[in-house]
């Protein structure tokens, strides 16, 4: 039998995908859930539904750390937003990808899956990182069999696959950000509800009272918050939270993916802009009226080349 590793984050999709890489492609499967700041519960929900389920192995790999450091820190000396958005997903996928196929090489496997669609920018992300490392199998079961969503409800429930907890949204949350999209907010003339966000207060509940705060950058990165040295994922989780307070960082857009659809999605990114506007600003201080054109340019293709999964591009 092959050995195949799926990325696996305990939702429908990947849920789904442990089944019918046992059944319909006849795989071994070992899952593998990679942690870049998502809620706890996203941690240790993946770990249980592995067990329930009866997998032999399920790897835990916590990337937090190099999350905020490796692909966070140079998103924020690149003033990184695409179309309004700081990246938080795009960013991430890499990153589990080059975790996923450096199991892949420990564990000897022949093969890696993931859940991606056929619709979405992940399944670039994903495959250009996992093609560019290794020379293993790519297996998409619910692209490859274009599932609906109820399709794999049906498909989960026959064969005894716990279902997550219902949530009306697709949401996709870590460190840096959270991105929710589906359901009535495909309709962009509806205005999201209160209760898609939770990283972010609405502008009208935020305190009366602003509140300053110092960062302290050190080539083009964060390393200190009021004067407390702290870890770059710290710092990153403190700007989230006092900004989401004071209610910024929430994006609305219809953003255009990498295969030219159009596709309507909320962010609640608090301390990405925090950080990116008090980097800007600290910018605005120190470089030229040409070195600013000129790096806004690079913001912009770096930006670009980020939403596009191409990570390992030399120019990025
Ligand atoms: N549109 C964003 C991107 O491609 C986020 C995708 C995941 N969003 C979600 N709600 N599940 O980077």
């Amino acid at each position: 039998m092959d050995k195949v590793v799926l990325a696996f984050s305990g939702g429908l999709d990947t849920s789904v995908c442990i089944k019918l890489l046992e059944e319909k492609y006849n795989m071994e499967v070992i899952t593998a859930c990679v942690d870049v700041g998502q809620p706890q519960e996203e941690i240790e929900r993946p770990a249980s539904v592995a067990m329930d389920i009866g997998m032999n192995k399920h790897y835990t790999i916590d990337a937090r750390e190099e999350f905020a450091s490796d692909f966070i820190f140079p998103a924020i000396k690149a003033n990184a937003v695409y179309e309004g958005y700081p990246l938080s997903t795009a960013l991430a996928r890499p990153l589990i990808a080059m975790k996923i196929v450096e199991l892949a090489y420990k564990e000897n496997a022949d093969a890696i899956a993931h859940g991606c669609t056929g619709k979405g920018n992940d399944q670039f992300r994903f495959e250009a990182i996992i093609r560019s490392l290794s020379d293993c199998r790519i297996i998409a079961p619910i692209r490859d069999l274009n599932l609906t969503r109820s399709e794999e409800v049906d498909y989960a429930r026959s064969c005894g696959i716990p279902l997550p907890p219902d949530n009306i949204y697709s949401i996709d949350e870590n460190l840096w950000g959270r991105a929710v999209e589906g359901d009535i907010l495909e309709d962009p003339m509806v205005e999201p509800p209160e209760d898609a966000f939770t990283w972010t207060r609405s502008i009208k509940d935020a305190p009366e009272q602003s509140q300053i705060i110092e960062i302290e950058f050190k080539n083009g990165v964060p390393i200190a918050l009021n004067e407390d040295k702290k870890y770059p994922f710290d710092i990153i989780i403190k700007c989230n939270e006092i900004a989401g307070m004071h209610g910024i960082g929430r994006v609305d857009i219809v953003e255009d993916r990498i295969l030219g659809l159009k596709s309507r999605e909320i962010y609640e990114t608090p301390g990405a802009f925090l950080i990116i506007d008090a980097h800007k600003a600290l910018e605005q201080l120190t470089l030229t009226r040409n070195e600013l054109k000129f790096a806004e340019i690079a913001s912009n293709n770096y930006s670009e080349l980020v939403y596009n999964g191409m990570w390992h591009e030399p120019l990025r």
